[in-house]
């Protein structure tokens, strides 16, 4: 029997774990880091790594899973997996999980998979239940902000499936300011007030902390930060080229060559100084940062090894910052 195939959590994944913060005004306590399954969990991606992962993220405290109905190469594949998992290694664990997903953006072809119409959002739950084989999820988000439906429309397909069942809290993801104050009006008149906010939250993209935080903060709504290592170029991998096997370097990974500029290059390895100066890895020190924010409940990380997940972990060791190195790590964003 392999190690994978006699999987026990380890005993002490509470004691000596992540940490816990409560979701905005909720009762619901959210890791402080959380995984994400955008990338590396997909058919195309290391199978046996995938799983790896998941049992080294939960037995170090991270309970908290990030799946999108969309997410893997192809499409579905990161759902399809992850519940395969689950069940042959969690299955006595579920209540110790929160697992969230979504639906927003392109699914399946055609008028109906994709955007905010009840119709989409209300197929698109049920095919995600059944890609994970699950009765539930913990949080089910709109996707993104869809402009040709209106938006009670989309708020009230999210409030459905909780009266449903299906979810037990609903997000919204990526909603401008303005669309989001709707979002949480209608969602409160409905009954099912909006749990969490997740936004792109990173040294190298803070729109956020305009509109979007305040206005979360101000209705009791959590925040939830995604790409927190702007797709890993908040690490030191890409000071020397691109290497074989990083995220940009994939054809089918959505961090764009072109991204890495000579500008980019130049902050990341200023970056890189002030990090070393802190004793952290650069990426330490970018999750870290987030944390400067007091409204950020959890930050949700991509890994492509237990490595950099332990790597990542570590980071919490010291998140304090003094404020000429918040100035420093500011110019540099
Ligand atoms: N709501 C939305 O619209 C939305 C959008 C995007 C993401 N998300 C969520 O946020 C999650 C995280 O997004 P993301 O994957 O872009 O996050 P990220 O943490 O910014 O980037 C992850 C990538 O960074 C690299 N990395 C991670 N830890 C590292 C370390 N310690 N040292 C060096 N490199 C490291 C890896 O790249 P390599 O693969 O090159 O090793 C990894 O794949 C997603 O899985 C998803 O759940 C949500």
């Amino acid at each position: 029997m392999s190690h994978s195939d006699s999987y026990t959590p380890s005993k002490e994944r509470y004691t000596n774990s992540v940490g816990y913060q409560n979701c905005g005004k909720s009762g619901l306590k959210l890791p402080r880091i959380s995984l994400g399954l955008w990338h590396n969990f997909g058919d195309v991606d290391d199978a046996d790594e995938a799983l790896k992962m998941i049992q080294f993220a939960f037995d170090n405290g991270i309970t908290h899973f990030d799946l999108a109905n969309n997410y893997g190469t192809p499409f579905g594949s990161a759902e399809k997996n992850f519940g395969k998992i689950l069940k042959k290694h969690f299955s006595d664990y579920r209540d110790e999980m929160i697992i969230s997903t979504k639906a927003g953006h392109e699914m399946w072809p055609g008028p109906y998979g994709d955007g905010g119409s009840r119709k989409y959002l209300m197929s698109s739950i049920d095919q995600s239940l059944n890609r994970m084989k699950l009765d539930y999820v913990d949080i089910f988000y709109s996707h993104r902000y869809d402009p040709e439906t209106p938006i009670a429309e989309t708020m009230g397909a999210l409030s459905d499936i909780v009266k449903q069942g299906k979810a037990l809290y609903v997000g919204i993801s990526k909603y401008p300011e303005d669309k989001a104050r709707e979002a949480y009006q209608i969602l409160k008149e409905n009954g099912t007030p909006c749990l969490i906010y997740q936004g792109r939250y990173s040294i190298f993209t803070r729109e956020i902390e305009q509109e979007v935080l305040p206005l979360a903060e101000e209705n009791g709504v959590g925040f939830i930060g995604f790409s927190p290592l702007a797709q890993g170029m908040l690490s030191d991998k890409y000071l020397n080229g691109i290497p074989e096997n990083s995220r940009a370097a994939h054809s089918y990974g959505f961090l764009q060559k072109s991204q890495l500029t000579a500008d980019k290059i130049e902050k990341i390895s200023k970056l890189n100084d002030i990090a070393a100066q802190r004793g952290q890895t650069l990426a330490q020190m970018a999750l870290a940062w987030c944390f400067h924010k007091t409204q950020i409940d959890s930050v949700i990380v991509g890994t492509s090894s237990v490595k950099q997940l332990q790597d990542n972990i570590d980071s919490l060791k010291n998140i304090t910052f003094t404020e000429d190195e918040l100035w420093r790590i500011g110019e540099l964003g």
